[in-house]
C-alpha cells in the first residue's frame, strides 16, 4: 500500500472500483469518533481506518489541526487571520464552516487544501503530517486527496465542459480510454451528459459549478472543501449544487462547505463557527 493511502481504497483498486455516484451506501462512521490510545501512526500506518491492538479497526480524523496560526503582514499591520486553532474531522464528515466576513473561514480552507501553509501549528491529512513537506509532496497530496470546489467555478473559457474536466487526468498522466471513460461517468452523475461540448459561457452558473465539481472529483479525492459554492448562485441552482455535493458525501466523501447561507449550514452534520480568526466552542446558538 502506498503511504498515507486510504484503507479503504487501496490504490490498485482506484481504477476499477465504481465510480461516485453508482452506489447509496454511507461509508461515514456512525457512532461517535473514538481515537485509538495507541499510535499506530508511529509505526508507520496511515489511512482513513486503522486497526487498534486492543480495540479493533477504528476511524481517525481525516484532519488534525493543531494550534495552527496564519497571520499576514500588510504594511506594519499583522493581520491575525487564524490564531492557534485546534480541529479534528473524522472521515467522511459534513461540517459547514459559518462566520462574518473576515473571520478566517477561507484563510482556514485554504490551509486545509494545502493552497497555503501555517505559521504555526501542524497539519495532518489522512494522518499524513503535511507541515513537513516540501511543495512536491503537497502538491501530490493536494492531487491525490483533495478536491477544491470555489465561488466563482476557476474554469478555463476556451475549453469545454469535457475538456475541462479532463485537466486533472491529464496532468496526473492517466491514458485516454481511461480518461474519457471517467469523465463521461461524471459528467452523467452530475447531469450534464448532453452539454458535455459547452464552453463555461455556454452554461448557466448552476451548470457551471457542476462542472467544477465533476473536475475536483474525478481524481477520485477523499476530501471536498467548497468556499462559498453557491454564493454566485441562485437559489434553485445553489440547491442543485449542494444536493450534488451531498450526494458526494453520502458516497463517503468528507466534505468541508464554506458557507454565509444558514439554511445550507443547517443541511451539514455539523457547523464549525468562527470568529476573529478563532473557532468559537460551545453549544451552537
Ligand atoms: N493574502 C492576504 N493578505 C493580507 N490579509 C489577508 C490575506 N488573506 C486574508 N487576509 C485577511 O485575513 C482575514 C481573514 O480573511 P478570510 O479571507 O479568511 O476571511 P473570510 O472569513 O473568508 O471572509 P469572507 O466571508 O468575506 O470571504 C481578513 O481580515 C483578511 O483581510
Ligand atoms: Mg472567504
Amino acid at each position: 500500500m502506498a503511504p498515507g493511502r486510504s484503507r479503504r481504497s487501496p490504490s490498485p483498486e482506484r481504477g476499477s472500483r465504481p465510480f461516485l455516484f453508482t452506489s447509496g451506501t454511507r461509508l461515514s462512521p456512525a457512532g461517535p469518533f473514538v481515537l485509538c490510545k495507541t499510535n499506530s501512526l508511529a509505526h508507520g500506518r496511515h489511512g482513513s481506518l486503522r486497526h487498534c491492538p486492543n480495540h479493533g479497526p477504528e476511524t481517525f480524523p481525516v484532519i488534525e489541526l493543531r494550534d495552527i496560526s496564519r497571520t499576514f503582514q500588510v504594511g506594519d499591520q499583522p493581520v491575525h487571520a487564524l490564531r492557534a486553532v485546534d480541529l479534528d474531522i473524522p472521515d467522511g464528515d459534513y461540517a459547514a464552516i459559518m462566520g462574518p466576513s473576515g473571520s478566517g473561514k477561507s484563510t482556514l480552507l485554504h490551509i486545509l487544501g494545502l493552497l497555503d501553509r501555517p505559521d504555526q501549528g501542524r497539519y495532518r491529512l489522512d494522518g499524513l503530517e503535511t507541515t513537513s513537506l516540501g511543495e512536491e509532496g503537497r502538491a501530490r497530496l493536494r492531487r491525490d486527496r483533495i478536491g477544491f470546489v470555489f465561488q466563482s467555478f476557476h474554469l478555463i473559457p476556451r475549453l469545454s465542459a469535457v475538456e475541462n474536466i479532463e485537466l486533472p487526468l491529464v496532468l496526473a498522466g492517466l491514458e485516454p480510454g481511461e480518461r474519457r471513460a471517467r469523465v463521461a461517468r461524471i459528467l452523467e452523475a452530475v447531469g450534464l451528459a448532453d452539454r458535455a461540448q459547452h464552453k463555461p459561457d455556454q452554461l448557466s452558473g448552476g451548470q457551471r459549478q457542476r462542472v467544477a465539481i465533476a473536475r475536483a472529483t474525478v481524481t477520485e479525492p477523499r476530501l471536498i472543501l467548497a468556499d462559498e459554492p453557491t454564493g454566485n448562485l441562485d437559489r434553485a441552482s445553489g440547491h442543485e449544487v449542494i444536493e450534488t455535493l451531498e450526494a458526494l458525501n453520502a458516497q463517503g466523501l468528507t466534505l468541508i462547505v464554506v458557507t454565509h447561507d444558514a439554511e445550507l449550514g443547517a443541511r451539514a452534520r455539523r457547523r464549525i463557527r468562527m470568529d476573529d480568526g478563532a473557532i468559537l466552542s460551545g453549544p451552537e446558538p
